[in-house]
C-alpha cells in the first residue's frame, strides 16, 4: 500500500492525502502509516469530518487512549478522553504555547497525540510549530551528547500549570517524574532529547546553576533553529497526529480577539522512557 505523501521540510513532517479517517483504516493502510508517522513525526490529514467517536476509533488504532491529568484530579470528569482546545475571543493565551511534548511529567508520557480544529481564527493564525528532537539530538556536539547521555532531569506538571496561573488546590495533585534526558525512540531506539521548557524544571544531581545554563540554553538553541522545525497551517477539518516521544510542539497564540476549537486524542504509552545507550 503506498500512500499520497508530501513532506513538510525535510526534517520533519508530511501531508497525507486521499485518506478518510472516520472509516476504520484496512490493515495494510495503517501499517502504511505507522511507517510514515516513523519516518516524519508529524502527519497532517486534510479535509476530514470525524465525529468524537471516529476521532477516538482513529486514535484507538495506534493504542489505548490517554486519560490526561486534569481529568484524573476531580478538576473536570467529562469524557476522560477528550482533551478539548476551546479558546474564545476575550482568552489573553492559548493552550500548549511554551515548547512542550505532550504530559512529559507522566511516569509514562504519552506517545501519539491526535488533534482535529473545527474551528479556526477569522484573520489566519494560530499555527502549531513541530520540532524534531532525534535531528535536535544529533546536531549536539560528541561532547555535549556525551555530557547528556545518562543524566535524568525532572518533569512537573505544575511547572506546567504555573504558564496558565493555575496554582493546585492543596487536595489536588499533579504528576511530577524524573526521565532521561535522552531518550530511546520505543519503536526505532533512536536517541531523542527529552527536555522541555514546558514541563522540565531541572537537571538532577548537578549544581543548580548548571542545570539552569544548560536546560536554557538547550531551550534556547532548539526553539530558535529552524531547521528542526515545521508549521502546520490548519484549516476546518485538518488533523494532525505528532510523536511525543520524537517531537516537541508550541501552539502559537497569534488570534487574540479571536477563536480556535480542537479536540485531541492522545494515546497512551505502557513502558517509561527508556535511557538512551550509545
Ligand atoms: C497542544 O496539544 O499542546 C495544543 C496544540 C495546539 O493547540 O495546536
Amino acid at each position: 500500500m503506498s500512500l499520497k505523501i508530501n513532506p513538510i521540510t525535510p526534517t520533519i513532517g508530511a501531508e497525507i492525502s486521499d485518506l478518510n479517517l472516520a472509516e476504520p483504516l484496512p490493515l495494510e493502510t495503517l501499517k502504511a502509516v505507522q511507517g510514515a508517522f516513523s519516518k516524519y513525526h508529524v502527519l497532517v490529514f486534510r479535509r476530514q469530518t470525524l465525529t468524537r467517536d471516529q476521532h477516538k476509533q482513529f486514535a484507538r488504532q495506534f493504542g489505548a487512549l490517554h486519560i490526561h491529568p486534569s481529568k484524573r484530579n476531580g478538576l473536570n470528569k467529562d469524557d476522560p478522553e477528550t482533551f478539548i482546545i476551546d479558546i474564545k475571543p476575550a482568552a489573553i493565551q492559548s493552550n500548549g504555547e511554551p515548547w512542550h511534548s505532550d504530559v512529559s511529567c507522566d511516569s509514562m508520557p504519552p506517545s501519539a497525540s491526535i488533534l482535529y480544529i473545527t474551528e479556526i481564527p477569522e484573520n489566519e493564525g494560530g499555527d502549531t510549530q513541530f520540532m524534531n528532537m532525534h535531528a535536535a539530538f544529533d546536531s549536539l556536539s560528541p561532547d555535549l551528547q556525551t555530557l547528556l547521555v545518562d543524566r535524568t532531569a525532572f518533569h512537573d506538571g505544575e511547572h506546567d500549570l504555573k504558564h496558565y496561573g493555575i496554582k493546585l488546590r492543596p487536595d489536588q495533585e499533579y504528576p511530577a517524574n524524573s526521565h532521561p534526558m535522552v531518550t530511546a525512540h520505543p519503536s526505532t531506539g533512536r536517541p531523542t532529547l527529552f527536555v522541555n521548557p514546558g514541563f522540565t524544571t531541572h537537571i538532577e544531581d548537578m549544581p543548580k546553576w548548571e542545570s539552569k545554563m544548560l536546560l536554557d540554553g538547550l531551550f534556547a538553541y532548539t526553539a530558535s533553529n529552524p531547521r528542526l522545525q515545521c508549521r502546520v497551517k490548519w484549516a476546518p477539518g485538518t488533523v494532525t497526529m505528532w510523536d511525543n516521544h520524537s517531537v516537541q510542539h508550541q501552539a502559537i497564540f497569534d488570534y487574540a480577539g479571536w477563536s480556535r476549537y480542537g479536540e485531541r486524542m492522545t494515546v497512551a504509552s505502557d513502558q517509561a522512557p527508556a535511557p538512551y545507550k550509545p
